[in-house]
């Protein structure tokens, strides 16, 4: 049985426990710049874009700068909670990551846009 074009598969090996990875996804035609952070058994997956002025939000491909356990985006310092995606400090406060649907699959777990 064929993957399902409309998703893409993140296996548990590409993010290991409560470490902030960056992933590129391609789903369908598009290909995604994604935050990933699993943990236990559930895996968060945010676009890598910060909702302030659209920058990306590492310095480099999967370096991030890091605050209190905050993630700081490297463009102009705003801070996100990893809880929930929040911005709850610096330019762009009161906004929030955008989130992509996720789902366990048997190796992993399948990545959807979510809907709009
Ligand atoms: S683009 Fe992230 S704080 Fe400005």
């Amino acid at each position: 049985m064929g993957q399902d074009v409309s998703e893409a598969l993140i296996e548990a090996a590409a993010v290991p426990e409560d470490v902030l990875v960056s992933l590129d996804l391609e789903i369908g035609d598009e290909r995604f710049a994604v935050l990933a952070l699993r943990r236990g058994e559930a895996l968060q997956v945010w676009h890598n874009v910060c909702p302030h002025a659209g920058r990306r939000l590492d310095y480099a491909p999967g370096k991030f700068l890091m605050h209190g356990g905050r993630l700081v985006c490297a463009a102009h310092g705003a801070q996100f909670s990893l809880d929930d995606g929040a911005c709850v400090d610096g330019p762009g406060r009161g906004g929030r990551l955008a989130p992509l649907e996720v789902s366990r699959s048997a190796n992993g777990w399948a990545v959807r846009q979510a809907a709009s």
